[in-house]
C-alpha cells in the first residue's frame, strides 16, 4: 500500500471520483483528501458555501430593532441586524474606510460604530458619520454604504446567500415548507442555543447526522435505547434537502423513561406517528419529533475545523407553562450527552482520515444519505449537476 502524502495536484479531476458516482452499493467513500485539502475546501467555500442559501440562525436571536448578531461565515465576517423598520439584514462586517471589523458578538445597538476611526452606519447599512473626511476629493457618503447580502425567511429561521444571482430561498427550500407545515414553525420560539468546536472538516459532522448506522456503537447508552425502525430515505422531489423519516412512539428528544411536554397541537398524518431528520444541504439538519424540533448548524472554519451551533424550538404554548423551564433541563440532558458523543466520534474520523495511509472504504446499506452527501457536493464542486 503507497501511502497518499498528498493530495493530487488536480484534486478537482472528476476521474478521482467515479468510485463515488457509482450507486451506493457499488461505490467508494470519497478520497480521503477531500477531508483534508485546503484546495478541495476553497472549492467548496467558492463553488458550494458562496452560491447557496446557508441556514445563520432564528428571528428570536434578533427580537427587537438594533439587535444584532455577528459572525464569521466561510472566512466572511457577517452582521445580521434588525433595523427600525423591523427588518433583518444581513452585512459586510468590513469597515468601508481601512476594511475593520465593526462588530463582534451579539446585542443590541443603536447604530454601528467602528473600532477604528469612528465611522458610523445606520441599521440599513448608510454611513451617517465620517469625521474629518471633508477635505477629501470627491468623497460622498452615499457611496460608502456596507455591501449588503441577501437574507431570506422561513418559519423563523434566518437564511444567509452571498450570490447575488442565486435562485430565491423558495427554491432552495422547494416542498420543504410543505413537508413541514405541520410543525407550525412560526409559532414555535427558541429555547435552547449552544455552541461547539469540532475540529474536524465539516462533510464529516454532516455525515454522521445522516446515518443511524453509528448510533449502537457511539450512542449505546443514550439514543440506542430509543426504538427505531429503518425507512428508505427522503429526497426532495424539489429543494435541496433530504432526510429520514422514523416512525416510534414517545418524544425523540427525550431520553427513555423521561416524560416532557404535550405533544405539537398541529400534528397530523406522518408527523403525528414518527420523527423527521432533515437534512438542508449543505450543513443544516433539522430535527422534528412530537414536542419540539432542534437543530444542528455547521460552520467550516477550514478543511478540517468547524463551529457547531444547536437550537432547539419548542410551541410558544409549551413555553408559557408555568413548569416551562423545570422540565426544560431534560430535553438538554438528553442533546448534552448525544451531541458531545458525535462531536467525539467525529473528531476521531478526522483524525485518522488525515492519516497518509488511510484508504477510501466501502458503503453499507444504513449509509445511503451519506453517499449522497458526497455526490452532493461533487455535483457542486467538480461538476455541474447531471
Ligand atoms: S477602518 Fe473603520 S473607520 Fe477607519
Ligand atoms: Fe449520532
Amino acid at each position: 500500500m503507497l501511502p497518499t502524502w498528498h493530495e493530487p495536484t488536480q484534486p478537482l479531476d472528476p476521474a478521482h471520483f467515479a468510485g463515488v458516482r457509482r450507486p451506493l452499493l457499488e461505490a467508494d467513500t470519497l478520497p480521503t483528501w477531500a477531508y483534508t485539502s485546503p484546495g478541495f475546501y476553497r472549492a467548496e467555500v467558492e463553488r458550494v458555501f458562496g452560491k447557496v442559501w446557508n441556514f445563520v440562525g432564528h428571528v428570536d436571536q434578533l427580537p427587537e430593532p438594533g439587535s444584532y448578531l455577528a459572525f464569521d461565515f466561510v472566512g466572511v465576517p457577517v452582521i445580521l441586524a434588525r433595523g427600525k423598520d423591523g427588518t433583518i439584514r444581513a452585512f459586510a462586517n468590513s469597515c468601508r474606510h481601512r476594511g475593520a471589523k465593526l462588530m463582534e458578538g451579539q446585542g443590541v445597538a443603536a447604530a454601528i460604530r467602528c473600532p477604528y476611526h469612528s465611522w458610523t452606519y445606520d441599521l440599513e447599512g448608510k454611513l451617517r458619520g465620517a469625521a474629518q473626511m471633508e477635505d477629501t476629493v470627491g468623497f460622498d457618503k452615499a457611496h460608502f454604504g456596507l455591501d449588503q447580502f441577501r437574507v431570506g425567511l422561513w418559519g423563523g429561521f434566518i437564511f444567509l446567500c452571498l450570490d447575488p444571482a442565486a435562485p430565491p430561498l423558495e427554491d432552495y427550500l422547494g416542498e420543504l415548507p410543505a413537508l413541514l407545515a405541520p410543525y407550525d414553525l412560526e409559532n414555535m420560539g427558541l429555547a435552547r442555543l449552544k455552541t461547539w468546536d469540532v475540529a474536524c472538516n465539516w462533510k464529516i459532522y454532516v455525515e454522521n447526522a445522516m446515518e443511524s448506522y453509528h448510533v449502537p456503537t457511539v450512542h449505546a447508552k443514550t439514543i440506542q435505547l430509543q426504538k427505531r425502525d429503518i425507512n428508505p430515505p427522503l429526497h426532495g422531489k424539489s429543494g435541496q434537502w433530504c432526510g429520514l423519516y422514523t416512525r416510534h412512539s414517545g418524544s425523540r428528544a427525550l431520553e427513555v423513561g423521561d416524560t416532557g411536554f404535550p405533544y405539537i397541537p398541529s400534528l397530523s398524518g406522518d408527523s403525528a406517528e414518527g420523527t423527521y431528520y432533515i437534512l438542508l444541504y449543505p450543513t443544516t439538519m433539522l430535527a422534528l419529533t412530537f414536542d419540539c424540533m432542534w437543530w444542528l448548524e455547521v460552520y467550516p472554519t477550514g478543511p478540517q475545523s468547524m463551529h457547531l451551533r444547536s437550537g432547539a424550538l419548542f410551541p410558544r404554548s409549551t413555553m408559557a407553562r408555568p413548569d416551562f423551564q423545570e422540565i426544560l433541563p431534560r430535553y438538554c440532558k438528553r442533546w448534552d450527552r448525544t451531541i458531545p458523543e458525535d462531536n467525539v466520534v467525529s473528531e476521531l474520523q478526522q483524525q485518522g482520515i488525515q492519516s497518509p495511509f488511510a484508504r477510501t472504504g466501502r458503503f453499507s446499506f444504513m449509509e445511503p444519505l451519506v453517499h449522497s452527501i458526497a455526490n452532493w457536493v461533487l455535483d457542486r464542486v467538480v461538476e455541474p449537476p447531471r
